[in-house]
C-alpha cells in the first residue's frame, strides 16, 4: 500500500472534528501521486460527500472545462480540499475544522511533492497567504520552499456570478507560463508580513 493510500485510510477513520459525525464519505482527494500541480478547493459538497470524490458537481464540471482550456484533464492533476468532510448545508468551514484537517493536507502535499499549488477560493488561499485579500493577489504566483503558490478564485464564484468567469479563465490560462517560468518567480519569504501581502 502506498503512503498516500495509507493516508486515505487514516482520513476515512478520522474523528478529529464534528464534521466526521454527519459525513457519508470522506473526500481525501484524487490524482497521480507525483502530480506536478495540486488544486486545493474548500470542502466537499453534497455530490462529493455522496461519491467520496472531490469536485464532481457543477463546480467540478467547470474546473474540468478550465483545465481543458490549458490542455489538461483532471487525471493530469491532483485535486483536493482544505477540509475532507462535508460541512452541514455547505456552510463555511470553521477555523477549528480547518485546523483539525491541516495535518491531512500537509501530509498529502508532502507525499505528492508538487511543483505548483493552486488555491481555489479564500479558504485555501488563507492557508498559504494568511491575511491576504483574494481580490489583490489572485493570478499572482509566489514561491516558497521551492513550490509555486498560485491563488485563484473558486470556480463556484463563476457559477453564482458569471462576471467572475473571465477572471478565472484568465488566471487559469496563465498556469502553463507560470510553470515554465518557475525559477524566475519572486520568493515569498520576503512577503511574510500580511500587510505587505495585501500590497501585491
Ligand atoms: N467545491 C470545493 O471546494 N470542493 C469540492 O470538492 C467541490 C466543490
Amino acid at each position: 500500500m502506498s503512503a498516500l493510500t495509507e493516508l486515505y485510510e487514516e482520513i476515512a477513520n478520522c474523528e478529529r472534528c464534528i464534521l466526521s459525525q454527519a459525513r457519508t464519505n470522506t473526500v481525501p482527494g484524487e490524482g497521480p501521486e507525483g502530480a506536478e500541480i495540486v488544486f486545493i478547493g474548500e470542502g466537499p459538497g453534497f455530490h462529493e460527500d455522496q461519491q467520496g470524490r472531490p469536485f464532481v458537481g457543477q463546480a467540478g464540471r467547470l474546473l474540468e472545462e478550465l483545465l481543458e482550456g490549458i490542455g489538461l484533464t483532471r487525471e493530469d492533476v491532483y485535486i483536493c480540499n482544505v477540509i475532507k468532510c462535508r460541512a452541514p448545508r455547505n456552510r463555511d468551514p470553521q477555523p477549528e475544522e480547518i485546523e483539525a484537517c491541516k495535518p491531512h493536507l500537509d501530509r498529502q502535499i508532502e507525499l505528492i511533492g508538487p511543483r505548483m499549488i493552486v488555491t481555489l477560493g479564500r479558504f485555501s488561499m488563507e492557508r498559504y497567504f494568511p491575511g491576504a485579500k483574494i481580490s489583490h493577489i489572485h493570478g499572482q504566483p509566489r514561491k516558497m520552499g521551492g513550490i509555486i503558490y498560485y491563488p485563484m478564485y473558486h470556480p463556484a464564484a463563476a457559477l453564482h456570478q458569471r462576471r467572475w468567469l473571465q477572471v478565472i479563465e484568465e488566471d487559469m490560462a496563465k498556469i502553463p507560463q507560470v510553470l515554465a517560468e518557475g525559477d524566475g518567480i519572486a520568493d515569498m519569504e520576503v512577503l511574510q508580513d500580511p500587510k505587505q501581502l495585501s500590497l501585491f
